[in-house]
């Protein structure tokens, strides 16, 4: 019988989402400042650690594992990471966010590591507005990207989108419809008050409930009882292979059915993505180089102190969690 990780509100944890690096090839306006200072190597799990980190999480019921970043394909020696959790036969399932700025040459190699669905973000079809957006970024590449990936055959790829107001608002409908066009999946994500307060947050994020509307004008939407444990509502487009998801963290509560906890490139195990309560395991995965117990019993502890519910609010002065996304992972 392998172990389950339940929490102190009887939510089975079976997801957990890794963050690889908290470095990133593009610098997104609603991610990063323009000037980033990112960790030393030291300051971050090895990638022998990191995997460390899976298996044991594998032993204690983990079945999904999502890498994220950062953009975890910019990490040096990644191929090997994928490799290797690859062969962990406790998990379902090994799916990974990305930027698309290096799937080029990675599709191939995650395909063959067993990674099946994979999530890129496009949050433009404009190659202007790309570049205001992400600052380094460059679209083609992108695209070239998603073109390979959808040739080497994933079973599900979904597309990332966070519309902003005065930016890129209006290419809703473009991006829908290229999804459509190549049959991939693609959500809408809120803005959420991670990070510093770039700016005023509230001038620039547009509510899910508004896309929802407009969505409707144009499409024949069916609402789908898909359920990741997460806070996304699917809906299926008629005639079509495309399901739009809409990831509300302010304007539902979906913390009922919480079923994951996040690591981050230091070790820090966060137990909700709106608050601050974490556990290092950084340490202890060092001070025990042979010995997974102490981590093991760190970890089944931590459960007791899973919160309940988030509490973002666009409208506080500060971040409820001042935290970059590149850092927790997505
Ligand atoms: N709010 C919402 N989405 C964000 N992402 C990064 N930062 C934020 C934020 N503050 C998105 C990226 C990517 C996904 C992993 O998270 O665009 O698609
Ligand atoms: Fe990089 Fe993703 Fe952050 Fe953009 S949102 S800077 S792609 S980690």
């Amino acid at each position: 019988m392998t172990m389950q990780l339940i929490d102190q509100f009887n939510r089975k944890v079976d997801y957990i989402r890794v963050s690889v690096t908290d470095r990133c090839d593009f610098r997104c306006v609603y991610c990063m400042s323009e000037k980033m200072t990112f960790l030393s190597k030291s300051a971050v799990l090895s990638l022998e650690e990191i995997e460390r980190v899976i298996k044991v999480f594998s032993e204690l019921g983990i079945k999904k594992v999502r890498l994220t970043g950062g953009e975890p394909l910019v990490r040096k020696g990644i191929d090997k990471l994928f490799q290797s959790i690859g062969k962990i036969k406790a998990l379902d399932e090994i799916t990974l966010t990305t930027n698309g700025s290096q799937l080029q040459s990675k599709a191939q190699m995650l395909k063959d590591s067993g990674v099946e669905r994979i999530n890129i973000s496009l949050d433009s079809l404009n190659p202007f507005t790309f570049k205001k957006l992400t600052r380094t970024g460059d679209l083609n590449k992108v695209l070239d990207g998603i073109h390979a990936a959808i040739k080497v055959g994933f079973k599900k790829i979904k597309l990332n989108t966070v519309l902003m107001k005065k930016l890129n608002e209006e290419e809703l409908y473009d991006l829908v419809d290229y999804a459509i066009k190549y049959y991939l999946d693609i959500s809408f994500i809120e803005e959420m008050p991670l990070g510093e307060t770039i700016y005023d947050r509230q001038s620039t994020s547009v509510n899910n409930n508004d896309i929802l509307l407009k969505l409707k004008e144009k499409y024949s939407l069916s609402k789908t009882d898909i359920s990741t444990g997460g806070p996304a509502a699917y809906f299926s487009i008629k005639n079509t292979q495309t399901k739009v998801g809409l990831i509300s963290p302010h304007s539902h509560n979906f913390c009922e059915n919480c079923n994951r906890v996040r690591i981050t490139c230091k070790g820090e195990l966060f137990l909700c993505l709106g608050h601050d309560t974490k556990i290092e395991l950084m340490p202890l995965i060092r001070l025990n180089p042979n010995n997974d117990e102490p981590l093991k019993e760190a970890i089944i502890n931590s459960m007791a102190i899973k919160p309940k519910s988030h509490n973002f609010n666009l409208a506080d002065e500060q971040p409820s969690v001042v935290r970059f996304m590149s850092h927790t992972g997505g």
